[in-house]
């Protein structure tokens, strides 16, 4: 990696096939950003592969690229709910909503030298302009991991993200999933509890408070 801290950063918004031109920067990002705490994961190039091989297929999925002096720093995903998996997909279907409404935000992973600066903050206001522009959809929504207060591997001193998602506009919801990896001290992998969260896009205010009911 040779970009500076001080190297402007291009913000690219990449659809469908085009995609595939980083795809392998987004399973180094992954590898490298989902190693840390709360991910903790240990993944290999071929499960990265395939995981990320369904964004390319799908032509109304979004890659916001960030890059610093020619290098790939942060990626950020996005895809239609209903070309998610079932895990993804069951939690809202069992609430009763569409999965043809909601547009799912994949994954944000950014390099830690180019945290702090407003990158973060674009990935999703792109991607909600992305959403936005789609027939039939709604919301928002993307899950994140649920982590115990007193987590052996929690680093001092972490601040969730939460206060960042809230600024966001999104509202943490009762929906859940489980996702299955392999983590730091782990000899196999094993199922994670993921809470998601959610935002109505413009006219999306009524399958949104449908959610928000419920809230934990
Ligand atoms: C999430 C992530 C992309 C945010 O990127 P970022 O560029 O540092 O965020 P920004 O600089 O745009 O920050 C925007 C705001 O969020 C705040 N913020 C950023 N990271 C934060 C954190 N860890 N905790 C609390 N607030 C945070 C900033 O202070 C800023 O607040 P402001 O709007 O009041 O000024 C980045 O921290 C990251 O890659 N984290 C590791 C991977 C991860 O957990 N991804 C999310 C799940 S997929």
């Amino acid at each position: 990696m040779n970009a500076a801290a001080s190297d402007p950063v291009d913000i690219l918004a990449v659809r469908g096939n085009a995609i595939e031109e980083f795809l392998g920067d987004a399973a180094r990002l992954r590898l490298a950003v989902f190693r840390e705490w709360p991910y903790l994961y240990v993944g290999d190039e071929a499960s990265e592969g395939k995981y990320l091989e369904t964004y390319r297929q799908h032509g109304e999925s979004l890659f916001v690229v960030a890059r610093a002096g020619g290098e790939v720093v942060g990626i950020s995903t996005g895809m239609p709910l209903r070309g998610e998996t079932g895990e993804v997909q069951e939690p809202f279907v069992a609430a009763g909503i569409d999965p043809a409404r909601v547009f799912y935000f994949g994954e944000s992973v950014l390099l830690p030298g180019w945290r702090g600066r407003g990158i973060g903050v674009r990935f999703f206001e792109e991607r909600e302009r992305h959403a936005r522009g789609l027939a039939g959809v709604e919301n928002a929504a993307f899950c994140a991991v649920d982590r115990p207060a007193g987590h052996r591997a929690r680093p001092p001193g972490y601040v969730a993200l939460d206060a960042f998602w809230a600024k966001r506009g999104f509202v943490k919801t009762a929906l859940r999933t489980e996702f299955t990896w392999k983590e730091i001290g782990e000899d196999t992998a094993s199922a994670k509890s993921l809470t998601f969260w959610m935002k109505a896009l413009d006219g999306g205010a009524q399958s949104c408070q449908k959610v928000d009911a419920s809230v934990a």
